[in-house]
């Protein structure tokens, strides 16, 4: 199985610091955030790993991980030229992976203490051209996309919301899916939102109405480190995860 990383977004609400440096190569304790990222796709045996970046910051990146020789693991790196979205940068690890093979999207400020390994297992028992998302309980789900329950068939997400203003139940869909090559395809069929990007949401959408979108909850802390606040929190956790 493959992994990819987005890493390209600009981090607006991290100003006057992600105008000098990418948000996921900002420190996170004695890290760059991404670093976190590569360790959990490690850690769950997956070591071919596509790594999106911007152009901003795209030579410090192969400065700091190079081949990911020294971090366990082999890297690709794309860039991505403008901020369309987290589907419209997926859409770049097309060419990496084949139309049948599955693969793990991590986005890169994304932090988490939990092993992806039993996700990882569970997801490649699940048919072809099926998806699968991560969940966790958060305080405040309007911040966040928010899967809405099949009452028939309770393992899978019948919808999700992306930021209501009256969350259907208190979780949050994490930066964490899993998809197959076919993803490319439903990437295809989504239209840009109110606002213009390519959303990530309307492609798990396209999944949960067709009955194929399964999910689990993570058991340990989990974060996105897009604000100061976060970021701050973030790093208490992680602390210790990497030597
Ligand atoms: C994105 C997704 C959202 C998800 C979140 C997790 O939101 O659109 O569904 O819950 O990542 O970090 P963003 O932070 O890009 O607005």
């Amino acid at each position: 199985m493959k992994g990819v990383i987005l890493a390209g977004g600009t981090g607006t609400r991290l100003y006057p610091l992600t105008r000098l440096i990418n948000k996921h190569l900002l420190p996170v304790g004695n890290h760059p955030m991404v670093s976190y990222g590569i360790e959990r796709l490690r850690q769950a045996g997956i070591t071919d790993i596509l790594m999106v970046i911007g152009k901003q910051s795209g030579g410090l990146y192969t400065q700091y991980f190079g081949s990911g020789e020294h971090f366990g693991v082999n890297l690709t790196y794309r860039v991505q030229e403008s901020a369309g979205g987290i589907a419209e940068a997926l859409e770049l690890a097309k060419g990496f992976i084949a139309p049948d093979e599955k693969f793990v999207v991590l986005l890169g400020d994304n932090l988490f203490l939990d092993d992806l390994t039993p996700y990882v297992d569970k997801f490649k028992q699940q048919p072809p051209g099926s998806a699968r998302v991560l969940l966790k309980p958060v305080k405040d789900p309007r911040r966040y996309g928010v899967p809405v329950f099949d009452p028939d068939r309770p393992d899978l997400i019948s919808y999700i919301e992306e930021k209501p203003q009256n969350p259907k139940s208190n979780y949050s869909v994490t930066g964490i899916y899993m998809y197959d090559g076919a993803v490319f395809g439903w990437i295809q069929g989504i239209n840009r939102s109110a606002r213009g990007e390519l959303e990530i949401t309307d492609v798990n959408n396209l999944y949960a109405r067709n009955g194929k979108l399964e999910y689990d909850v993570l058991q340990l802390w989990w974060g996105d480190a897009g604000t100061f606040e976060s970021l701050k929190e973030a790093a208490e956790h992680m602390k210790g995860v990497l030597p």
